[in-house]
């Protein structure tokens, strides 16, 4: 059950996940132990999570050294660089990510969502990149995080939003998380990543589709 809020912090208008323990902090499954959480809430991120998020990324085990380090190249173009880069300062202003951190109430981030509009495109926006603490995986953080990316979309007026992810067997979990929270799969590249490691190209609609006059069945674009 989530409850709206404003994060004092967060000036877009963060949110807490109201959670009446066993409803958002269930036993672990698989065996898995969980943060014992009782409460979300999302809001900023700022240069010092830095670490958090690298970490974050890490310990999922879901990603090569090459994509860690792509994960926090989206940071660095967003905070600045660390010791030594110029910091921009301004905190992400400009950039063309977005970062959306989920926090338990004592504040420490538990995952986070990157996120920003996909060049060339109506309203469209790119989930670049979504990923929650091993500890707090399955304790409906993930989907707390992603509704609430977007709610702030739709705020905007997004039309479409695009999540990327791979069909190897490991990534079965995530693609069943989007299937859920209303994504399709909405193409299909055989053996971009590699040997039968296929892009899928999950969509999910932000407005209705409009109605085209005089077209039968078939979606409209
Ligand atoms: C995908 C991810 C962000 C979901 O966050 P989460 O907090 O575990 O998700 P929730 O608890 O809100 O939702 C759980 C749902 O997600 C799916 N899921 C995906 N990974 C899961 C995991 N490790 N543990 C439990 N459920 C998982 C399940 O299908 C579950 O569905 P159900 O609620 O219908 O049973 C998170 O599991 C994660 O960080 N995974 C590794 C990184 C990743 O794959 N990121 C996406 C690609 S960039």
């Amino acid at each position: 059950m989530l409850r709206g809020g404003r994060s004092p912090t967060d000036p877009d208008g963060g949110s807490t996940a109201g959670a009446t323990g066993d409803a958002l902090a269930p036993a672990g499954r698989d065996g898995r132990p969980t943060a014992g959480i009782t409460a979300y809430q999302v809001g900023s991120i700022d240069i010092g999570h830095r670490g958090p998020i690298a970490e974050i990324v890490r310990t999922t085990g879901m990603f090569g050294e090459h994509e860690i380090a792509i994960a926090l190249e989206l940071f660095d173009a967003t905070y600045g660089l660390p010791s030594g880069g110029a910091d921009t300062g301004d905190a992400g202003e400009g950039s063309d990510y977005e970062f959306l951190g989920l926090f338990d109430p004592t504040g420490v981030l538990l995952g986070y969502a990157c996120f920003g509009p996909t060049p060339g495109t109506d309203r469209g926006y790119d989930l670049y990149w979504i990923a929650v603490t091993p500890a707090a995986q399955g304790g409906g953080g993930g989907t707390f995080l992603i509704g609430e990316v977007e709610r702030r979309l739709r705020g905007r007026n997004a039309r479409l939003v695009l999540a990327e992810t791979s069909s190897r067997a490991a990534y079965a979990p995530t693609r069943a998380f989007y299937v859920a929270r209303g994504y399709i799969e909405g193409a299909r590249v055989r053996d971009f990543y590699g040997p039968a490691d296929d892009r899928v190209m999950f969509t999910k609609r932000l407005q209705p589709a409009p109605r085209i006059r005089g077209s039968r069945g078939g979606e409209a674009r």
